[in-house]
């Protein structure tokens, strides 16, 4: 993918809907006039929407609903972002192709984001619905080498910092089931799988994926999906910048593991979990050795478990498991 488009986008990016003369497109990238119009043309198949006026040059309108390699490079750009991203138009699932990536020692932090997967997983075995059509499959890779037993609370920290840009940045109030799904409505917005491999007694490799509903449409999706999640963009009452989203949260993320390696997210860990902990108070059941438990959610503990008040008064904690609403008056 030839740095000149991502150059041009930057530009238009950055020129806010003002006009940016052709020429001096052309005389920054060493290229003529009709050079520069043919990406433009280019672009236009590829769903943006630019403006050519005569005398006063190019500007854009409107950004693809789906992602865009060239368009998400110019964002990373702009945030100033040298993350390595490799794009892919159809992979099995973002985080095989990441842990294959780790397998051939490609260097750490990398990211690997797909327009469409043909085989993503979800927890618990799960598949995870993952058509092209503007949503967002994402894997994160990391290398920690530090002991398993300074990991257990990564999952719920990137989710943490995954919500917090939703609710901040984009405006749109998500909560998080624990462990790790980000809820708006009682429905599913993201999920998100972490997988790692442990040698000995050290946390190896570690590849964080989130699946992020955005400008997909339930009316697309097959029955069982509509009925338990959402597209952000249903929640936003319109399509979202998916390409300057996907950076965004390219850079949140990596961050957030720099973060988490650091120790300093232990400033804001507990604080972030009690405001966008979304099962907080509520009834809710679980299974445990073919046991049904019921209780009230009571917040997390130091390890990330679920803290789950029984009927009869005592607490118990959770490491992992999948909860359900015993009550559901209040949709997480
Ligand atoms: C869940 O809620 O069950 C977790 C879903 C995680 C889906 C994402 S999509 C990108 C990455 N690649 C996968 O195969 N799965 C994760």
């Amino acid at each position: 993918m030839p740095d000149t488009d991502v150059f041009i986008l930057k530009t238009l990016l950055k020129a806010q809907s003002e006009f940016v003369s052709g020429s001096s497109l052309a005389t920054a990238l060493g290229i003529s006039r009709v050079g520069v119009w043919a990406r433009l043309e280019k672009f236009r198949d590829e769903h943006f929407e630019v403006e050519a006026v005569r005398h006063r040059g190019y500007r854009l309108l409107q950004e693809p609903p789906t992602l865009n390699e060239s368009l998400v490079r110019a964002y990373l750009a702009l945030l100033e972002c040298d993350a390595d991203v490799t794009f892919c138009e159809e992979i099995d699932s973002t985080n095989s192709e990441a842990e294959r990536m780790l397998a051939s020692a490609r260097k750490t932090p990398f990211a690997v984001l797909a327009l469409r997967q043909t085989a993503g997983r979800g927890r618990l075995g799960r598949r995870w619905h993952s058509p092209n059509e503007g949503n967002m499959y994402a894997s994160f890779a990391f290398r920690p080498n530090l002991p398993p037993i300074k990991m257990q609370t990564i999952t719920l920290w990137m989710g943490l910092q995954v919500c917090d840009f939703v609710n901040t940045e984009l405006g749109l109030p998500v909560k998080l089931k624990w462990p790790n799904d980000l809820m708006a409505d009682g429905k599913k917005v993201a999920g998100m799988l972490t997988e790692a491999r442990i040698d000995a007694d050290r946390t190896r490799d570690l590849v964080f994926g989130i699946g992020l509903n955005v400008n997909g449409r339930c009316a697309d999706w097959p029955k069982e999906v509509s009925a338990v999640a959402t597209p952000l963009a249903e929640l936003n009452g319109g399509l979202l910048l998916i390409n300057r989203l996907a950076a965004q949260l390219t850079k949140a993320c990596v961050q957030a593991y720099q973060a988490f390696i650091d120790g300093s997210y232990q400033n804001t860990f507990m604080e972030l979990w009690t405001r966008y902990d979304g099962l907080f108070g509520r009834d809710i059941q679980t299974e445990r050795n073919g046991a049904v438990l019921k209780g009230v959610a009571s917040g997390i503990d130091e390890n990330g478990s679920l803290r789950l008040k029984l009927e009869d008064g005592s607490m118990i904690s959770l490491h992992s498991g999948e909860i359900s609403l015993g009550s559901a008056r209040h949709p997480v």
